[in-house]
């Protein structure tokens, strides 16, 4: 069993506070994504539970042992870096090897894990070829061979994918998923982009400044985020935001957005706070471009300052009273910079949140 957790992890740099209070149970044989913006702490964290960094304060444990206090290579690990380094002198086959020839690993037990995780990764054929005879792609795949031919417990991937061009990106995060499948690791991977840890993992860690934001599923983090900063970093393009203040109407309660426009909500037991500072949240595909009345949606009428057609939809800027705001819309042939539109809020989908702390209310 290879769960991996955390309690109480702390890591200091002199007064710099890297990592605080990280508590954390990754399950056997998940796949959990670690993201966040640059300098959040998610190397930091993967190197504290590689034994690559000494904790502060905390506890780290695998399968139920604590590893704190162990050196890297007797915590059942296998890492794969951002700037993976192949042996350029070596073969393919010795760099898939080195590690468990390193180890003493009898040379049949290499011998079978080598063409297994080449015949996986489809390296069957460049097993003698140098890593400068390889594609980019090729090489990660090296790289991320050598790491699974360890059969280690955990796996740690550290922005393995972000020196690849966007699409050999997108290929190698669906094999990466594939062989999450087919191999019984516990899989950490480490990202800034929030599409690939929406798309990869089964759970998604977000972390800021250091500390956990909120633990969740992709569709968890998308649809209950528990702060302003979830929202905001979950979803691209991302949420639009207007500062506002809840009000009492008609029977049931609105946000009043730039003191003019008035959006009811349908959530009435709202009208008891009125007066409270908050910021509204809105997705760019919850806002719905068009004439005429949308069920269950409030008209915005707004000027159009931009169009980025995608094909199938379009992302489209517009402004209002309130300010500026983004629409991925389906209904944006015709629509060009200047004319007037209705921009049609669906605010079942909208989100509130406190205008001091920015948690979710
Ligand atoms: N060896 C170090 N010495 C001092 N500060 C460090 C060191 N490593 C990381 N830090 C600081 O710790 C914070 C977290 O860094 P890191 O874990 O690398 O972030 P991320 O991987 O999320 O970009 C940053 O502020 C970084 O500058
Ligand atoms: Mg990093």
């Amino acid at each position: 069993m290879a769960d991996v957790t955390f309690e109480k992890v702390e890591k200091r740099f002199g007064e710099v506070y890297a990592v605080r209070g990280v508590d954390l149970a990754i399950r056997d044989r998940e796949f959990v994504v670690l993201v966040g913006p640059s300098g959040c702490g998610k190397t930091t964290t993967l190197r504290m539970l590689a034994g690559l960094e000494d904790v502060t304060a905390g506890d780290i444990r695998i399968g139920g042992r604590s590893v704190t206090h162990l050196a890297p290579r007797d915590r059942d690990i296998a890492m794969v870096f951002q700037s993976y380094a192949l042996y350029p002198h070596m073969t393919v086959e010795k760099n898939l090897s080195f590690s468990l020839r390193l180890r003493g690993v009898p040379k049949a037990e290499i011998d079978r894990r080598v063409q297994d995780v080449a015949k996986i990764l489809g390296l069957g054929e460049h097993l003698q070829r140098k890593p400068r005879q390889l594609s980019g792609g090729q090489r990660q795949r090296v790289a991320v061979g050598a790491a699974l031919c360890r059969q280690a417990g955990v796996l740690l991937f550290d922005e393995p994918l972000s020196n690849l061009d966007a699409k050999l990106r997108v290929h190698m995060r669906t094999e990466l998923k594939r062989l999450h499948h087919s191999f019984k690791s516990t899989m950490i991977y480490v990202t800034h982009d929030q599409v690939e840890a929406m798309t990869m993992g089964d759970r998604i860690v977000l972390m800021n400044h250091g500390v956990i934001c909120q633990v969740g599923t992709p569709l968890e983090l998308y649809e209950r985020p528990a702060t302003r900063f979830v929202a905001g970093f979950i979803g691209s393009p991302p949420m639009n935001f207007f500062e506002a203040r809840l009000v009492a109407a008609d029977g049931g309660a609105a946000v009043e957005l730039g003191g003019e426009l008035r959006l009811p909500l349908p959530r009435p037991e709202l009208a008891a706070q009125a007066g409270r500072p908050v910021v509204f949240g809105i997705r760019p595909e919850h806002i719905v471009l068009g004439e005429g009345a949308r069920p269950g949606a409030v008209r915005v009428p707004a000027v159009v300052d931009e169009v980025e057609p995608l094909g199938h939809d379009a992302i489209v800027t517009a402004r209002c009273g309130a300010g500026v705001f983004q629409v991925q819309s389906e209904h944006y042939a015709g629509v060009k910079r200047l004319d007037q539109v209705d921009a049609w809020f669906r605010m079942e989908r909208a989100f509130v949140f406190d205008g001091e702390n920015e948690c979710a209310i």
